[in-house]
């Protein structure tokens, strides 16, 4: 992994080539210094115009930004629209035979959905929900594999403005039912099962565990697809199979016209705190968002074959697979699997059987291939490729070049993507056309985006320097509050520290002498593990949950493939266990922390003490912590240390 040093004295420079320049939605610097500045000198009418622009409207707004309730900030707010209209009728006159998915499952069958076809199913779908008794403002938490029903059980709750919460699968029942009673939803739509890399995961079982735990009296229906073998006892009248539910349902549903502040989703994501937030994004703003950063960034053209290969569990997967590329009227490949099933050529060759010509991805994944050697990706067919886009977390200029080279042949750009759960779509990122890339660099705020860096009292730092990232001022795909609760979205995001003005990330970050942005990492308790995000807080709330567990706290270590690993200290209740014991308890809390949150939160490592290191007013110095596990030599101050001889112990990991 790169460290802070090497990253700012990264000197490489790669500007757009000519042929890209020429071609592009936003071609040269210029263009996109004009467009800049243009949000500068006057932010409601920039947006005003491209919502205008690039949003089919039931009854257009007449105001464009309400600030008058900082930081609730409300976006062209009398204006109606229905997002899923905006994702497929508006292509039915123009387009409707136009592939909108190419499905590849983990076994390797592909399937595929025009335009026509996508309306008609989610119309379906949108009447069976509402057979069910369900409509605007219901809350549908929806548990799937990644197949074509996902998005349609997404873009079918957007017809109906029923407010949908994803859950990613690989998320526990424990996990649903929290997010469940929370979001107080009145229907789950699941499947039997998920099939990733050979496995099969039972989704419809962890739902029953969850509505098994209390508390999930809302929840008057379950909606089952049936992916695998459909081998399993359905609880009437609650459960219903998706293909019963559409059976006998027109393929014709009016959209329901919502406000364009109405919540689209909540999806839940980590904070500092054990409870997960309920990040809820709007209908307009946040359309706008995914829409505008599929033309700045991913400079998309109506022949492009566009590929994210998030889970639709992920923000990444709402803007860039279920919104964004449908809105612009894209083909797009939605995949089941994973990078490395049947073999780690699975994306090449995804790449190479479908042309796809955009490729979006995480370091994560571009870490874990890298592996594998550049011959793999060398055997496939690649030259459909014209953009590849990294997101989730930093990429290290190493993984940076090895995509840009051996997988781009360094034909093309690569747009390394910040942006966040609670920005709804791209925040700082190359549109391709206009900016020089640097490798681990993000670029440079996109239009309309006034990012800065700050210090703790909220001012403005020198370039160079590093600090807190922030955005300045409002913009319309940003997070309107947390579910059930806005206390938490003010405090959390508008600190009174920083003056209670200014939107605080939770990045650090430095700008170079360019106005270059590098992400260093989180200022709080966020773990970033193969780009997914989890609180230090919830996994030490799982770990003490278990009966052997007295005190834990959890820190994360660099790892060359994830990014970040998971390193748990633990004092169990009972005495330090030693050798085979040792071992076989390091076994028995990675699998009750996957059974509590997910297998995404088991820790790499597990080390046990007879106590934490402490000060004397008993708060745990977690720094000492995060360099015992890089394996590092102390040389802060341990003075004032309640405990220093507990330091040996957790010094050495379990053999
Ligand atoms: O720390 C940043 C990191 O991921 C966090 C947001 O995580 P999440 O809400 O799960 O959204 C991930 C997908 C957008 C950020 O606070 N992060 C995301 N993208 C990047 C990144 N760090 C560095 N570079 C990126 N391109």
């Amino acid at each position: 992994m790169s460290t802070l040093k090497s990253i700012l004295h990264e000197t490489r420079v790669f500007p757009p080539n000519e042929k890209f320049v020429k071609q592009a939605n936003l071609s040269g610097i210029q263009a996109y210094h004009n467009l800049y500045a243009e949000a500068e000198r006057d932010l409601p009418a920039f947006w005003d115009k491209l919502a205008r622009e690039n949003i089919i409207w039931h009854k257009p707004f007449t105001r464009v930004l309400d600030e008058s309730h900082h930081p609730f900030f409300r976006w062209f707010d009398d204006g109606e629209l229905n997002v899923s209209f905006n994702c497929l009728d508006r292509h039915l006159a123009t387009q409707p035979d136009k592939i909108a998915i190419i499905f590849e499952a983990d076994d390797g069958k592909v399937t595929t959905a025009t335009y026509r076809d996508l309306h008609k199913r989610v119309c379906q779908f949108a009447n069976g929900l509402k057979s069910l008794g369900i409509s605007k403002g219901d809350r549908v938490i929806i548990y799937m594999p990644m197949s074509i029903e996902a998005v349609v059980a997404m873009q079918a709750c957007a017809r109906i403005g029923a407010t949908h919460s994803v859950v990613f699968g690989g998320f526990s029942a424990k996990s649903l039912h929290e997010r469940i009673t929370d979001a107080g939803a009145v229907a789950v739509i699941t499947a039997d099962e998920q099939h990733r890399g050979g496995k099969i995961n039972h989704l419809k079982s962890a739902v029953d565990e969850a509505l098994a735990m209390g508390g999930t009296g809302s929840v008057k229906s379950v909606v089952v697809y049936k992916r695998g073998q459909g081998n399993l006892a359905l609880q009437v009248p609650r459960d219903v199979w998706w293909h019963e539910l559409i059976k006998d349902q027109s393929d014709s549903c009016e959209p329901e016209w919502v406000n364009a502040e109405h919540p689209l989703f909540t999806l839940y994501t980590s904070g500092s705190t054990g409870k997960p937030k309920g990040v809820q994004h709007s209908s307009a703003g946040y359309l706008l968002g995914a829409i505008m950063s599929m033309q700045w960034v991913f400079d998309y053209k109506p022949t492009d074959v566009f590929w994210c290969t998030a889970d639709v569990g992920w923000v990444t997967g709402h803007s860039y697979v279920t919104y964004g590329p449908l809105a612009v009227g894209a083909t797009q490949v939605v995949f089941e699997g994973v990078p490395t099933f049947p073999d780690a050529g699975r994306f090449w060759k995804l790449i190479q059987d479908h042309k796809v010509t955009t490729f979006y991805t995480a370091p994560t994944a571009i870490r874990s291939l890298i592996k594998f050697g550049a011959d793999l990706p060398g055997k496939y067919d690649l030259s459909s490729l014209r953009l590849l886009g990294s997101v989730g977390e930093p990429i290290n200029p190493e993984a940076w070049m090895w995509y840009y080279t051996v997988v781009g042949k360094s034909r093309c750009p690569v747009v390394d993507t910040w942006w966040q759960t609670e920005t709804g779509s791209h925040m700082i990122a190359p549109t391709p056309g206009a900016i020089s890339l640097k490798p681990g660099s993000c670029t440079l705020p996109l239009p309309g985006i006034m990012a800065a860096i700050v210090d703790e009292a909220g001012h403005d730092v020198p370039d160079g320097k590093g600090g807190f990232l922030v955005i300045k001022r409002p913009f319309p795909s940003q997070a309107r509050t947390l579910w059930g609760d806005p206390e938490r979205f003010k405090k959390t995001y508008f600190p009174d520290e920083l003056g209670g003005k200014y939107y605080l990330a939770g990045d650090s970050a430095n700008r170079d002498l360019d106005g270059y942005f590098w992400i260093m990492g989180r200022i709080d308790d966020v773990l970033n593990v193969s780009g997914h995000r989890l609180g230090t807080m919830e996994i030490e709330s799982a770990l003490v949950a278990s009966p052997l567990v007295a005190e834990a706290a959890v820190v994360g270590k660099p790892d060359e493939i994830k990014g970040e690993a998971i390193v748990a200290f633990v004092v169990l209740k009972g005495a330090r266990p030693q050798g085979e014991d040792a071992h076989a308890t390091v076994i028995e809390l990675r699998n009750w922390v996957s059974g509590e949150i997910g297998p995404i939160a088991r820790p790499d490592e597990i080390r046990f003490g007879d106590n934490l290191p402490k000060t004397r007013s008993g708060k745990i110095m977690r720094r000492l912590l995060r360099t015992l596990a890089r394996g590092e030599e102390i040389t802060q101050d341990v003075s004032t240390l309640e405990n220093p001889a507990i330091l040996e112990q957790l010094k050495q990991p379990v053999a």
